[in-house]
């Protein structure tokens, strides 16, 4: 006789059901954790004084050098300690050979000294890629005919590299997508005596229409092409593990897929394929979804969220950079605290 209803019993030896029957024993079956640890938080820097909100990323703006401070200080009051830095340069600083990204006065180099005069133990990723400062918004030197100068761009990721190493970066992350750029940054580093600054390579980073909040947070959406010279093809899988077979013999100490959420089978490929530590990247796109539903009512941020951040840590990352990074952090701790 069936305890439920006095009627039907089903004669099943298995009845996944009774592991979810009891908070507790739903804790110890749980497979995946999601902590503040492994959360990175990307952060929109500029040289002005006032915060200015970004339209197509509510809750995000670029930030001043007083706001971000408040910002930082926030998050690592919930367990963020690592931030990553994305500048948005004044129009008239930049030029086709995007020299402003090795100016050692430059808004990132001065970022990361405040940064680290206020808080020497906070872990400062930065972007390697020339597309905040090229006057044509490519991730490399264009050339007069359109094309995208791979060599002569790795060797202008070296200066940037540096540059960012020196001010006191700890993490440089290659988000340019050149060939060779891994092994270029690490030879640059280490000639400088940087042995301890991390590579985490942007591995798999697709060409993809999810970054365009992104591109008007920065004003750096290409002026003319696209950049399907140098990112991947969304529909490719298997030139993943290529890329990451290369970054990996190259040097780099973390690799990373980017987006996040619709590459969800990328990451775990990769994460079958490597064993170095994985990272993934909801970017603008992702965010900017899910924060105009939540907006409207259609769904419940925290919860979403939430799912999001365990999903993409459940296909395999170590460690995800998210716009929601600080907010989620506040949520898992408040709940932990329960
Ligand atoms: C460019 C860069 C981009 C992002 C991070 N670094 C945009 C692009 O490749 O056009 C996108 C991040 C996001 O959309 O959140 N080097």
């Amino acid at each position: 006789m069936s305890q439920e209803t006095g009627t039907t019993m089903l004669n099943l030896l298995q009845r996944p059901r009774r592991n979810r029957k009891h908070p507790a024993i739903r804790a110890f079956v749980r497979e995946t954790t999601l902590a503040p640890e492994h959360l990175i938080y990307p952060l929109f820097v500029h040289a002005g004084e006032d915060d200015v909100p970004i339209a197509s990323m509510p809750g995000c703006a670029r930030l001043s050098q007083r706001g971000l401070l408040a910002e930082v200080e926030a998050a690592r009051a919930v367990g963020v300690d690592i931030i990553a830095l994305f500048p948005a340069v004044a129009e008239a600083l930049k030029t086709p050979d995007g020299r402003e990204a090795w100016n050692p006065n430059g808004l990132v180099p001065n970022t990361i000294k405040a940064l680290k005069d206020r808080w020497p133990d906070l872990v400062i990723v930065t972007d390697v890629a020339l597309d905040p400062y090229n006057s044509d918004g490519h991730d490399g030197i264009v050339a007069p005919d359109g094309r995208i100068l791979n060599d002569e761009t790795v060797e202008a990721l070296c200066n940037q590299a540096l540059c960012q190493a020196r001010a006191g970066a700890d993490i440089v992350a290659p988000s340019d997508m050149m060939d060779g750029r891994v092994q270029a940054l690490r030879e640059a580093l280490d000639g400088e005596g940087f042995i301890d600054v991390s590579i985490l390579a942007y591995t798999a980073k697709y060409a993809s229409g999810f970054y365009g909040p992104f591109r008007d947070a920065l004003d750096s959406a290409p002026k003319s092409g696209d950049k399907k010279t140098y990112q991947m093809d969304p529909a490719n899988a298997r030139e993943a593990l290529r890329e990451a077979e290369l970054d990996e013999v190259e040097g780099a100490d973390i690799l990373m897929v980017k987006p996040a959420g619709p590459y969800l089978d990328i990451l775990a490929a990769l994460r079958r394929a490597t064993s170095l530590p994985l990272a993934a990247y909801q970017v603008s796109g992702e965010y900017a979804m899910l924060k105009a539903a939540c907006e409207r009512g259609w769904l419940d941020e925290k919860r979403v969220v939430l799912e999001s951040l365990l999903g993409i840590r459940r296909a395999g990352a170590d460690v995800i950079f998210t716009y929601f990074a600080r907010q989620a952090a506040e949520w898992l701790v408040a709940s932990s605290r329960r």
